[in-house]
């Protein structure tokens, strides 16, 4: 059984995408009352109009996760028109640490994914808390930056998004940077294929892609999240051991320590298989600091609280 806590548009929209891909069955918690069951409910009639066997339900009570081995982590305030991500961590700093308990309750053999924001540390928070090894807590974010970087490469040279590889790298945040140099149709590299000031077009419409679909519509992503969500927890559940960017705890890895920033992960059955670094040059590999750096100084500002149970 998939768990998705908050029934929220991501969480819905998650339900929704794995709904489709029959991954299996799936539980909606959250804590306001009616919510999940009424979305279940409207989730179940459309599994039942589609022909699909997948039991939806809805709960406030976060025993019924008990058994998942898929926990999918949406709660948490979004960000309104004009936020960063980054001013949300305070106020959703003890939401991560009381799912955190409850996960370690109901759902210990669980793998974690998470979209709360700021969510680097955010991933890094849930990590600490639950104490697991490093391969069953995935921020999830990286492979909606990277979709959104093949999106606008896509328009840019009038090639589907399925034939671009792209790679985002460093904070789900606005040290986020999109490595064109590394992004390729079948291994030519968008710096063969665009001139420099489409590049930066395309760069700049990446890292502003969320605020500017807040602005747009006056609330945060929810499709895009959604569907990213679920081709992740396909390889999960499916153990395809598929390349995504993803948010992971490095312990050394691209000259990081003890900080989750964005990059290349394998996923398959049990979560994160393998970290893949990447030949970075002395400039990117700065900017990939600068990331894990504003990363740091977010988590520093959690209150230490949040990081231990009692
Ligand atoms: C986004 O980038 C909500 O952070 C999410 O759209």
């Amino acid at each position: 059984m998939i768990t998705i806590i908050g029934a929220g548009k991501v969480g819905t929209s998650a339900a929704a995408f794995m709904m489709i891909k029959e991954l299996d069955d799936i539980l909606l918690i959250d804590i306001i009352e009616n919510k999940p069951q009424g979305e279940a409910l409207d989730l179940g009639h459309a599994a039942s109009i589609l022909g699909l066997s997948v039991d939806i339900r809805g709960s406030n009570d976060f025993k019924d996760m008990a058994g998942s081995d898929l926990v999918i982590v949406t709660a948490g305030f979004p960000r309104k028109p004009g936020m960063t991500r980054e001013e949300l961590v305070d106020k959703n700093a003890g939401i991560i640490a009381d799912i955190a308990d409850k996960i370690l309750e109901y759902a210990p053999n669980a793998v974690v994914m998470l979209t709360t924001n700021p969510l680097d540390a955010m991933t890094y928070l849930m990590y600490k808390r639950l104490g697991w090894d490093r391969s069953r807590v995935i921020g999830f974010s990286g492979v909606l930056d990277a979709g959104r970087l093949a999106y606008y490469a896509s328009k840019k040279l009038g090639i589907s998004p399925a034939s671009i590889v792209p790679v985002v790298l460093g904070q789900h945040g606005q040290a986020m940077f999109p490595v064109p140099r590394l992004s390729t149709v079948l291994g030519k590299p968008l710096t063969e294929l665009l001139k420099p000031e489409e590049i930066e077009e395309i760069t700049k419409e990446t890292v502003e892609a969320g605020g500017t679909i807040t602005k747009l519509r006056g609330y945060s992503s929810n499709f895009g999240p959604g569907a990213g969500l679920a081709v992740m927890a396909e390889a999960i559940k499916k153990g395809y051991n598929k390349a995504f960017i993803a948010s992971v705890y490095l312990d050394g890895e691209y000259g990081e320590k003890d900080v989750v920033a964005e990059v290349p992960v394998i996923l398959g059955k049990g979560g994160m298989k393998k970290i893949i670094e990447l030949p970075l040059t002395d400039e990117e590999k700065a900017k990939f600091h600068e990331a894990c750096e504003s990363i740091r100084k977010l988590v520093a500002s959690i209150d230490p609280k949040y990081f231990k149970r009692e």
